[in-house]
């Protein structure tokens, strides 16, 4: 179903893009991975291999990201899970803080969606990602919090307005990924084993886990404008 298509994953040099740019082509389609450290980038398509290509590209910057569409032309699937988050406790955040986490996370998305959708096939998708904090409410993330709600609401409305062309969101919980790597090594894994015992499933995520779900999102053609919880239980406990 993926074979030969195109599929641009904006945050594919990390991370959960990285797993779902290797799922992609594991399954013949063509990718184009973007993010704003040329390092990661080549690093990333060391892994990827020869039919993955690479474009520097910071999603906060409008004009940036409408050359970028152009230059891709015609494709079939859009990921994005760029975003570099950040937390802390709502008075002693600075509102630049949060305000950043609204330009890099919420703005970067919307830019992709605004400028890649005129470019993709009308049997195309775009898979924008939310996460736990939207719906479980955490100590210490109202910024984040009120970011993905937002982008969880702006991709079920872009479910109506771009159709056909299918509009998904993918909310993960707590995954091991590179994001967490300014953690110290036995701190992360610390929290990695507490927060794990508490949800149903006894561990957190993997950032396959992640693609699997990013896979059945851009194969099955009866969904759209859903939110695809990904977090093993989190909601609940
Ligand atoms: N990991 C978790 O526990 C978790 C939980 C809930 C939600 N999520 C969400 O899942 C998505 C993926 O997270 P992840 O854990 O895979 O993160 P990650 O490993 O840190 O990867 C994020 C990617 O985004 C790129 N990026 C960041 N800002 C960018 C920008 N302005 N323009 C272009 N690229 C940018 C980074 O590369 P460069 O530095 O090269 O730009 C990197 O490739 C994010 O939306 C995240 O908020 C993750």
């Amino acid at each position: 179903m993926l074979h030969e298509q195109k599929v641009v994953v904006i945050g594919g040099s990390s991370g959960i893009g990285l797993e779902s740019a290797k799922e992609v082509i594991a399954r013949g389609a063509e990718v184009i991975i973007a993010s704003r450290s040329e390092e990661k980038l080549q690093h990333a398509l060391e892994q990827l291999g020869p039919r993955a290509t690479a474009h520097v590209l910071d999603t906060t910057q409008e004009k940036q990201v409408q050359e970028f569409f152009a230059q891709v032309g015609t494709f079939d699937h859009l990921i994005v899970t760029a975003a570099e988050t950040t937390g802390g406790a709502f008075l002693q955040t600075e509102t630049a803080q949060a305000r950043q986490l609204f330009e890099n996370k919420f703005w970067g998305q919307y830019y992709a969606a605004k400028y890649g959708a005129p470019h993709l096939s009308p049997n195309g998708t775009i898979t924008l990602f939310s996460g736990v904090v939207a719906y479980k409410s955490m100590v210490g993330s109202s910024a984040l919090g009120a970011v993905n709600a937002a982008v969880s609401n702006l991709g079920q409305t872009l479910a109506l307005e771009l159709s056909p062309i299918r509009v998904n969101v993918v909310s993960p919980g707590i995954i091991d990924t590179p994001s967490r790597s300014k953690m110290p090594e036995d701190t992360r894994q610390q929290f990695y084993a507490t927060v794990g015992n508490k949800l149903p499933v006894k561990r957190v995520g993997t950032a396959q886990d992640v693609a699997l779900s990013v896979l059945y999102l851009l194969q099955n053609s009866f969904v759209t404008g859903t939110v695809l919880h990904v977090e093993g239980g989190h909601i609940l406990v």
